[in-house]
């Protein structure tokens, strides 16, 4: 009977023998039946369900063989160079600032071989240079980046890589991999699995914080690989003030203040010359040079600009002569392991990170101090600084292309954004794994997925890392994905009128943000160029037009304050507002957890808010136009595309292998059942 009324519903779609059988059973009577026999028994219904079934829900054919494809549970097996030979693991352990690095990359330098695995394109450029300039010739790669050094071409015997990028069958004698924590980051952290699992290296050098100690060795028993820890000790002394800075007035020399938003930096530094002192200013999105720029002047010990105004971009990776860290705010945005935002006090290990920026060994300061700049803060930091770093349990996987492509064979109908869907679903992991959050590949895969590629091409395309923040990088990333499809290489001439090159200095803060997301999408067309290398023909001169913007870039940042006074009276900034909020978010932080709560809350209750007479004002649109997640071109085209798409609709309804997220559920039941 729940057969006949759940059918009975979804009349729409299903096929009339069957659509005749449930009709005549809706009716109550075996008997006046057009095709159903007299004598027939309700159990005649189910190879007419059971065909329907798997039309509806292809996965039902082959639910076997999607097991074994997603089978993720022996990832050491996946790297057999590394497996035919015995590697000695050496866990160099300790907090910030203690030589772990520097002890891994001694031993580097003096091998015939070796390869450094870092977090940031920074650290990667910073190892390759300092091996140079040791007299050892060094290559480097990252994803938008290959510079080789010998004269002929050939690949040096050493390279500092991002640690993505690593070769998994290239032997060296040393391989390094800093900051091995990472290994646990939800979207990233499988580049470190990957990295520690397979190196094929007689050496490997992990440098990070003990906290993953227990879980490398973990996992080395799997691969039979003894792990020998050498622990350091901080080099410089680091104390926490017992007062909080309280006001911009009393900034020393030497002083970094740490913002979680851009706003804040904009807020602080005009704050800061107001008070007729200079600042610089370092954050995530600014491109490598700049923030090199940045550093430079601030550690110049003949320059007038003392202050630091940065993100937690400083964290890693940079070089920075800073006596005291001072936290503005304590609260950072996250996604969460669901994907979903969170705004949450920083986690012990990110403080620890970034208070261990003061006193540097290598600065002029020999001993750091941190504080908040809020009183109400500084018991919370305090308690942070103090809490035992959480010993990390599981170790990222990301599936390969040739899992998905699997899938796409046994799911021919299937989005690219489904598969993966299919696959974290189907997929097996061990204790000591976990799948990474794939929302950025899924967002990439939904943005290009009515353009024609091949799945190979569409996967490639889909693993860019691109900033889905920047309206005009996720509308590039659809552009070349459409011009790809078509054919048509993407010249340099092409992407000079694309990016309306050339571009002007910055008037205002908002034109300075649109020139960061051209650099962005320069390094988009570099990252696919060296994928596809017919279509992306002109990395060369790219790349010098992307050091050109960088210089224009880094002129606005010197001048940033300028550019914040500018648009605070065009109104293009509300800084007095933000601040105001930043002060108000601020000053109860001993009632963090409540106002967490709440927040979480209030993101959860935007989502399934019932339709009021503003409803038009809270669509989703209008929220992604103010947000400046959308822009009206990126909607027109979204206009267009639905509406051609809408006469499709009733077709793909029952279009088989569609699996959004209700089939999903119902998929699920039926596995169950
Ligand atoms: N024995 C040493 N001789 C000279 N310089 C050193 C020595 N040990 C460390 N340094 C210098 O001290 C600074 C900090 O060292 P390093 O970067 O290795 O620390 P770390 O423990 O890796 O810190 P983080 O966790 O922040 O990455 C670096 O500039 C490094 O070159
Ligand atoms: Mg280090």
């Amino acid at each position: 009977m729940y057969i006949s009324r759940f059918f009975s519903f979804n009349l729409t779609f299903t096929s009339a023998d069957l659509h005749v059988c449930i009709e005549g059973v809706e009716c109550g009577g075996w008997e006046p039946i057009f095709c159903f026999p007299r004598k027939s028994h309700v159990d005649d219904l189910f190879p007419f369900f059971l065909r329907h079934a798997k039309q509806i829900f292809p996965v039902l054919e082959c639910k076997d063989d999607l097991r074994k494809i997603s089978d993720l549970r022996i990832p050491p097996n996946w790297y057999p160079e590394a497996r035919a030979i015995q590697r000695k693991i050496i866990f160099h352990s300790g907090p910030t600032n203690s030589g772990k690095t520097y002890h891994a990359i001694q031993k580097y330098l003096s091998a015939k071989s070796g390869v450094y695995c870092g977090p940031l394109k920074l650290l990667a450029h910073e190892i390759f240079e300092k091996t140079n300039a040791a007299g050892v010739p060094c290559d480097l790669v990252t994803g938008e980046e290959r510079v080789t050094v010998e004269p002929d071409g050939r690949q040096a015997a050493h390279v500092a890589c991002t640690v993505e990028m690593c070769s998994v069958t290239t032997p060296y004698e040393v391989a390094v991999i800093d900051e091995i924590q990472m290994i646990k980051d939800p979207a990233r952290g499988w580049a470190w699995t990957r990295a520690l699992l397979g190196l094929c290296a007689e050496e490997v050098h992990l440098c990070g914080e003990a906290a993953a100690i227990d879980l490398v060795t973990e996992l080395m028993y799997t691969t039979g690989e003894e792990v020998e820890v050498r622990n350091y000790k901080r080099l410089t002394p680091i104390s926490v003030l017992d007062h909080a800075l309280e006001s911009l007035d009393n900034l020393r020399p030497g002083d970094c203040i740490v913002c979680f938003s851009k706003n804040d930096i904009y807020s602080v530094s005009r704050q800061i010359e107001i008070r007729g002192l200079e600042s610089a200013v370092i954050y995530g999105s600014l491109p490598p040079g700049t923030k090199l720029a940045q550093a430079k002047k601030f550690n110049d010990p003949d320059d007038p600009c003392k202050i630091l105004v940065a993100t937690d971009a400083i964290g890693m990776g940079l070089n920075l002569s800073i006596r005291r860290i001072i936290f503005y705010s304590l609260i950072k945005p996250s996604i969460n392991e669901k994907g979903e935002k969170e705004l949450e006090p920083i986690t012990t290990s990110q403080a620890l990170q970034i208070a261990g920026r003061a006193g540097r060994f290598s600065s002029k300061y020999k001993e750091g101090e941190v504080t908040t700049m809020h009183r109400e803060d500084l018991r919370l930091l305090k308690e942070i600084l103090n809490r035992p770093v959480d010993p990390i349990r599981a170790a990222g996987l990301h599936p390969t292309a040739e899992q998905i492509e699997m899938f796409a064979y046994h799911l021919p109908d299937t989005t690219l954004s489904n598969l993966i869907d299919i696959f974290v679903d189907f997929s097996q992991v061990d204790g000591q794994y976990f799948v990474c959050n794939l929302d950025d590949f899924k967002f990439s895969a939904e943005l290009i997925q009515h353009i024609p590629l091949s799945l190979r091409v569409r996967y490639v395309f889909c693993t860019a890392p691109i900033n889905k923040k920047q309206p005009f990088v996720c509308s590039s990333l659809l552009q070349f994905a459409r011009q790809y499809s078509r054919n048509e290489p993407l010249t340099f001439a092409w992407l000079r009128r694309y990016t309306k090159w050339p571009l002007l200095p910055p008037k205002n803060i908002k034109d300075l943000m649109d020139l960061e997301a051209v650099h962005d999408v320069l390094d988009l067309y570099l990252w696919l160029s060296y994928r596809f290398i017919d279509m992306f023909p002109d990395a060369s001169l790219v790349r010098d037009l992307q050091k050109e913007l960088d210089g224009i870039i880094q002129d606005g940042v010197h001048n940033i304050t300028k550019l914040i006074k500018i648009s605070e009276s065009h109104k293009l900034l509300n800084l007095e507002n933000l601040s105001a909020e930043s002060q108000s978010r601020l000053s109860g932080t001993l009632r963090s957890q409540a106002r967490r709560t709440r927040l979480t809350k209030t993101l959860e209750s935007e989502a399934a808010e019932p339709p009021s007479p503003d409803a038009a004002e809270k669509s989703l649109a209008s929220r992604l136009l103010r947000q400046g997640l959308l822009t009206a071109d990126m909607l027109k085209q979204l206009e267009k595309e639905w509406l051609t798409r809408r006469t499709e609709r009733g077709r793909e309804k029952t279009e088989p292998g569609t699996y959004s997220k209700g089939t999903r559920r119902k998929k699920q039941e039926n596995d169950s059942n």
